[in-house]
């Protein structure tokens, strides 16, 4: 390992400022790992190095200099400046081991530069293999127990946030037993990474009825949602009962039963698992109109109403209606397909936003219903890529869900990976029950504070943060085994999964 300086005056055990050699200084870079070698105690300490700035003893800055009025002087005594910096320190090394640092480096210890993984024998322990250390590669495993701890995985468009994520879903698949659930908000990013065997096209799940009044609502720009939603209910009653009056009543053809809407028999209908009696029955909306006619009428809705919203149906919601029946699947379904399968992509951007909320939020629930249930737990990762649609303030059905699993799922081995461009864009809730984090550039100078409210930046600073590129992301929280954030960069993630989606069962 090359020499690159020493530890100064002033050390101690977690930050040690240091002198770097003259012929060196080339060599150094912030966020660059170095090895300290103390001769007096024969203890070796890790650490990366951070600060450096260039020091002029000549020309203070707050003093008048000669270079002033004689810009000549400049080129006079250019050996004259160093630079100085310091060591945070991760660790004291033994046997490989990284064990918390105990008493300062000396001062006039050496210091050496870690260029490669052989320099130093790092034993981090098995994990996740998501990235290297940007200068070292030294690999940084992400440490799997702490998956239902939850990752967040923050930065600007295009740093590599959702490269990263596929990089981390591939390696939980290889080499844990834990399942994963990946919802892909734009149909792009893993779709076609895990080709069509792993994937669920989200417009062939059927929306619970309360989702599906909101979507008819709207697309037929009426406010009355309870009415629309009373009238699914009475729908889905009439087109399960008259089937099993038909066993009984021989002689009375079932299109003569259907074609009326009975309002009552709702009174008496079990509703359990209503999804899974939506993808049962055809949908037609002739038929659905009666039941909008007759609830309008129990309601009292006025007489011009319920015509004007029969017309808007029959118009702009025909083809929508009349297409229900192709929804053969329901987000039980899907779940059932994650504990089969392992992994499931659940391709969102087929359906409306609230379709894709529902579905989040209904699928993380079903997860919650075998804990609650059956006092199991799922060991399942669920991956939200542009999370800020599904855990932000105003995401009220699906936060729901997701706040649960931040604060309880590591108690149930149900984790999240969160993948969005700004730590504000999760929830209060959320945020703080995020342990680990991979951050890259930020998209607004106010995400640093933000990140430092619910992390431990370990003395990186906002220009750090800012200078990074493509790929790098600072590695920080209870996964890193460091514990203290560290650069990375991505391995590399290209456009199909190496594995084929292909995972052991
Ligand atoms: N690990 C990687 N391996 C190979 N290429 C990468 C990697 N990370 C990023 N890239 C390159 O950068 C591009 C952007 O990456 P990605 O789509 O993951 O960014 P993002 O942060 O998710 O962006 P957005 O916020 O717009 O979704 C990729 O299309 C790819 O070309
Ligand atoms: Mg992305």
């Amino acid at each position: 390992m090359k020499s690159v300086g020493v530890i100064a005056s002033g050390s101690r055990s977690f930050y040690a400022p240091i002198l770097i050699y003259k012929e060196a200084e080339k060599d150094l870079v912030e966020e660059a790992l170095a090895v300290v070698r103390d001769r007096v105690t024969r203890k070796e300490y890790l650490g990366i190095v951070r600060g450096l700035s260039k020091i002029d003893p000549l020309l203070p800055a707050t003093q008048r200099s000669g270079v002033v009025d004689n810009p000549k002087l400049a080129e006079v005594a250019t050996s004259v400046p160093f630079e100085n910096s310091y060591i945070k320190i991760l660790g004291e090394l033994r046997d490989g081991r990284l064990e918390p640092p105990r008493d300062p480096p000396t001062p006039r210890s050496e210091i050496y530069l870690v260029e490669s993984p052989e320099d130093v024998k790092l034993d981090l322990g098995q994990g996740l293999a998501v990235g290297s250390h940007k200068y070292s590669d030294i690999e940084i495993p992400l440490v799997p127990i702490y998956l239902p701890y939850h990752i967040g995985i923050v930065g600007a468009t295009g740093t590599g946030k959702s490269r990263l994520v596929r990089a981390l879903v591939d390696e939980v698949t290889e080499k844990t037993d834990w399942k994963v659930l990946v919802f892909d908000h734009s149909g792009v990013d893993y779709v076609p990474y895990y080709g069509k065997q792993r994937v669920v096209d989200a417009s062939l799940v059927m929306p619970d009825p309360i989702t599906l009044g909101q979507l008819i609502s709207k697309m037929i720009r009426y406010d009355n949602e309870d009415h629309v939603v009373l009238s699914i209910y009475a729908y889905i009653a009439n087109k399960i009962k008259p089937r099993e009056r038909v066993k009984t009543l021989v002689g009375v053809k079932q299109s003569q039963q259907e074609s009326t809407c009975d309002v009552d028999i709702v009174k008496n209908f079990d509703f359990t698992h209503v999804e899974k009696l939506m993808i049962k029955i055809d949908w037609d909306v002739n038929s659905f109109v009666s039941c909008i006619e007759e609830v309008g009428e129990r309601f009292n809705v006025r007489e011009s109403t319920i015509a004007r919203v029969e017309l808007m149906l029959r118009t702009y919601a025909r083809k929508f209606v009349n297409s229900l029946g192709k929804k053969k699947l329901t987000t039980a379904d899907i779940v059932d397909r994650v504990f089969s399968e392992r992994l499931v992509v659940v391709d969102l951007s087929t359906v409306e936003l609230v379709v894709r909320r529902y579905i989040v939020k209904s699928a993380i629930d079903k997860l919650w219903e075998i804990v609650d249930e059956r006092g199991e737990k799922p060991r399942t990762l669920v991956v939200i890529d542009e999370a800020h649609n599904y855990a932000c303030y105003q995401c009220k059905d699906s936060l729901e869900s997701i706040e649960r699993t931040a604060r309880e799922g590591r108690k149930w081995d149900i984790g999240l990976a969160l993948s969005s461009q700004r730590v504000i864009d999760f929830s209060t809730d959320v945020r703080n029950n995020v342990n680990t984090y991979f951050f890259s550039r930020l998209q607004t100078p106010g995400d640093f504070d933000n990140l430092k409210g619910v992390l431990d930046l370990g003395g990186i600073g906002a220009d750090s943060i800012s200078a990074l590129g493509v790929r790098e992301f600072f590695f920080a929280g209870l996964g890193n085994p460091l514990k203290l954030p560290i650069l990375i960069k991505v391995r590399e993630v290209g456009e199909s999964s190496p594995a084929g989606g292909n995972v052991n069962n």
